[in-house]
């Protein structure tokens, strides 16, 4: 049955793949700490969606753990939030294959992201295609309401609510539906090198990204290259053209927390673009560099990482395993006592 509960259920996931960059702290993770008092939330490694593309085995053992620390030292709090591994909770794999039975491959082959991912293979996993149904697992299984994600994820939030309507329409009312919830500002940081496409982790070319790993010169250095205009006007614009100095000023809304009016105030005095440049990079740094002094610190605590890892799995299977039993319940399988908790 679909549970009335009183404060609204939060579930959202990042890949252990490569460094964590600004627009997934300003997009996903910043939010995430900032709401973890009101809402009851579920915070997901999603290792299983990584291998999607082949990854080095020990480089995804690395990532996980160096994720895990960096989600902690950017503020995520284990006593509040529930963080854990999806391989760990094994729910997940299973909740896919089901919810794959009922998912037609049409909706599939529409994913913006699977188009632009696959046109850039010669061969196409069969993972990188089921891959938002794994999703929709992830988020049904908690009867998560509302899932906090960055534009880009916004299809594959909206797949999986459409999974769980129909899941409902078949087998009667199991699902919540769930809703993504994109930030107001930097719902969408470009890439500094480029302005006209989204920073991501994939993209190698220098200056293209800021991680939260950055020393303070680096990220300095970075925003200095930024691409700009050959104008001068600080405005919030959506003309092409001012795509640069509108990231900038995304970046740094988001950043401080101010409000539009606030930050063409703040920056009404502003010397031209260099100033502009230095100035958003200060607040950047202030963000970031408490975040990388304290991931130093928790990465040489391997134990105390493991018990957070490990208390965050067991949380998550007691909301997760009855979950499925239901989900198999409905669908008609025979579920033996020793799968139910
Ligand atoms: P991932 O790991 O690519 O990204 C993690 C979060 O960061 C956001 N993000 C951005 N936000 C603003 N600007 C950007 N340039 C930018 N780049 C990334 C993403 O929108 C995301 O919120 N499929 C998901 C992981 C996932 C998931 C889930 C999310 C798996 N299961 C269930 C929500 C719920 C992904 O690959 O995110």
């Amino acid at each position: 049955m679909v549970p009335e509960r009183e404060r609204p259920r939060v579930f959202s996931g990042i890949q252990p793949t490569g460094s964590l960059h600004l627009g997934n702290y300003l997009g996903a993770i910043k939010r995430w700490v900032e709401r973890q008092d009101e809402k009851e939330s579920f915070i997901c490694i999603v290792d299983l969606h990584a291998v999607t593309v082949y990854q080095e085995p020990e480089a995804l053992r690395r990532g996980t753990r160096q994720l895990a620390a960096l989600l902690l030292a950017a503020g995520i709090d284990p006593a509040r939030v529930t963080l854990f591994v999806q391989s760990h909770v094994r729910a997940h794999a299973e909740a896919s294959w089901l919810l794959s039975c009922i998912t037609p491959l049409g909706w599939l082959e529409r994913m913006t992201q699977f188009k632009a991912k696959a046109a850039q293979q010669q061969s196409v996993l069969t993972g990188l295609l089921t891959y938002p149904v794994l999703q929709a697992g992830d988020i049904l299984l908690y009867d998560a309401d509302e899932v906090p994600v960055g534009e880009d994820q916004k299809q594959h939030i909206e797949l999986a609510r459409d999974v769980a309507q129909r899941f409902n329409h078949l087998y009667g009312d199991t699902f919540v539906l769930p809703r993504p919830v994109i930030g107001e500002a930097a719902a969408r940081v470009m890439g500094l090198d480029d302005p006209t496409r989204k920073m991501s982790k994939s993209a190698k070319a220098r200056g293209h990204a800021v991680r939260l790993t950055d020393s303070d010169d680096e990220i300095r250095r970075a925003f200095k290259r930024a691409v700009t205009d050959s104008g001068r006007e600080i405005a919030f614009s959506d003309e092409p053209e001012k795509a640069g100095v509108n990231n900038l000023l995304e970046i740094y809304r988001a950043t401080t927390g101010r409000s539009r009016q606030q930050v063409l105030d703040d920056f009404a005095g502003a010397r031209g673009y260099g100033d502009l440049k230095q100035r958003v990079a200060e607040v950047v740094i202030a963000a970031i560099a408490p975040i990388r002094r304290r991931y130093r610190e928790l990465m040489e605590d391997a134990a105390e990482l493991d018990r957070i890892l490990r208390q965050g799995a067991e949380a998550a299977r007691a909301e997760a395993e009855p979950k499925l039993v239901e989900v198999k319940e409905r669908m008609g399988f025979e579920v033996p006592d020793e799968l139910r908790r």
